[in-house]
């Protein structure tokens, strides 16, 4: 078998997996606690799909501009005005495929085989593969070292010359981890002195739980705006992943590079869902804020649950709709790592979860709390039942 030297060595990605053979067990009737996925468990708003409808039977189905509709262009540029306090002009953003998409074009468009991206570990699992589809050399800090936050001093020791990026992603997805003002400001000074890249993926922006506030790295000054690329898209906030729209907004030439790899490989996303994304763009935040309402009591839910198993310790989540819990005291001689935790929980216990060691940080599990209340009970008394029985 040949297959490119790039491509030899990327891996698949758990969490489709997990949550793939979790699905295919419940197809067949086994009733798995599927506490694995990323994504909503609610059903995208009635007024987005009516849109979507409406566009079909307009005949809206032709291919668009590859950058996205100039509507819809409009509008992203506005979200990023009121939200983020960033400018950005359309001929700065490019509606994608996914933020998934979004942050795939960037990294070809701007890296080499003699270059290196920082990633912050736990990272989302995509980034490290994406790096390596690029040829370019990932390097990993470890933030478990720091309660998960950022330690300037420890990024700027993994700077060098063949650094092109860093990818940061807050709220984090696996920990829920929100980056303050304080900490994004000396990361910019950081980036901004040694001229390198962000990508700053704010997929999550907006499920956040109070006090927590979102900064984005790029509304700070112009200088690092012109060096971050600023990821979003509804999948998440809306729930829209099956729609797969997400936008990227950077400095104007390198946004015309990450359009070239776009035009060369998808062309623009579907039509019907860019007439979607016009709807969910222009609804009210109340939709947002009543998911996000529901995800909280949930998050309450899940923590005192854990918190009455002995051993286990959480990362206590600021965002986003995961819990990060460290499984570290259940290692040894029987489960080496996560993932044989979470396989053994997946065939004999029939929850779905996932192996931190995915996210590049060993001897943790991601539970997602984007689930009904009465399956994540149901999923962590069966997680207390694996620790009694084989621990
Ligand atoms: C941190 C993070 N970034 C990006 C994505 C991709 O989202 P999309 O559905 O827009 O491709 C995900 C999805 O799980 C995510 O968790």
């Amino acid at each position: 078998m040949k297959i490119s030297k790039r491509f030899a060595n990327v891996g698949d990605s758990s969490t489709l997996k997990i949550t793939s053979l979790a699905k295919n067990m419940k197809s067949k009737n086994i009733d798995v606690a599927i506490l694995a996925a990323g994504e909503p468990d609610f059903d995208t708003p009635d007024d987005i799909k009516k849109k979507a409808i409406e566009a079909i039977k307009e005949g809206f189905t032709g291919y668009t501009p590859v950058r996205g509709t100039n509507e819809l262009l409009e509008l992203v540029c506005e979200k990023f005005k009121i939200d983020n306090n960033i400018e950005y002009k359309p001929e700065n953003i490019i509606v994608s495929t996914g933020a998934k998409q979004s942050i795939y074009n960037i990294l070809q468009a701007l890296c080499d085989e003699d270059t290196e991206v920082i990633l912050l570990a736990p990272y989302w699992v995509s980034y490290i593969e994406m790096v390596k589809m690029t040829g370019a050399t990932p390097v990993v800090v470890d933030t478990s070292l720091d309660d998960f936050r950022i330690n300037i001093e420890r990024i700027k020791g993994s700077i060098n010359k063949r650094t092109r990026m860093i990818i940061i992603n807050s709220p984090n997805n696996p920990t829920g981890i929100v980056y303050t003002e304080k900490e994004l400001r000396e990361l910019s000074d950081l980036i901004v002195e040694n001229n390198i890249y962000c990508i700053s993926d704010e997929i999550y922006e907006k499920i956040i739980y109070t006090p927590n506030k979102h900064y984005s790295i790029a509304s700070f000054n112009e200088r690092i705006k012109d060096l971050t690329f600023t990821v979003n898209g509804l999948s998440k906030t809306y729930a829209m992943t099956g729609w797969r729209i997400g936008y990227v907004g950077g400095e104007k030439k390198l946004i015309e590079k990450a359009l070239m790899v776009q035009t060369h490989s998808t062309s623009c996303t579907s039509s019907i869902s860019q007439k979607a994304a016009v709807a969910a763009l222009k609804l009210d935040n109340n939709i947002v804020i009543r998911m996000t309402d529901e995800f909280k009591k949930r998050r309450e839910f899940l923590m005192k649950k854990i918190e009455r198993i002995d051993g286990l310790k959480y990362v206590s989540p600021q965002g986003a709709f995961y819990l990060f819990v460290d499984f570290r005291n259940f290692l040894g001689k029987k489960f080496k790592t996560s993932e044989d935790i979470c396989t053994k929980l997946l065939e004999d216990y029939k929850v779905a979860v996932i192996p931190g060691g995915a996210f590049g940080a060993e001897g943790f599990v991601r539970i997602s709390y984007a689930a009904s209340m009465h399956e994540i009970e149901k999923g962590i008394d069966r997680i207390e039942k694996f620790l009694k029985e084989n621990i």
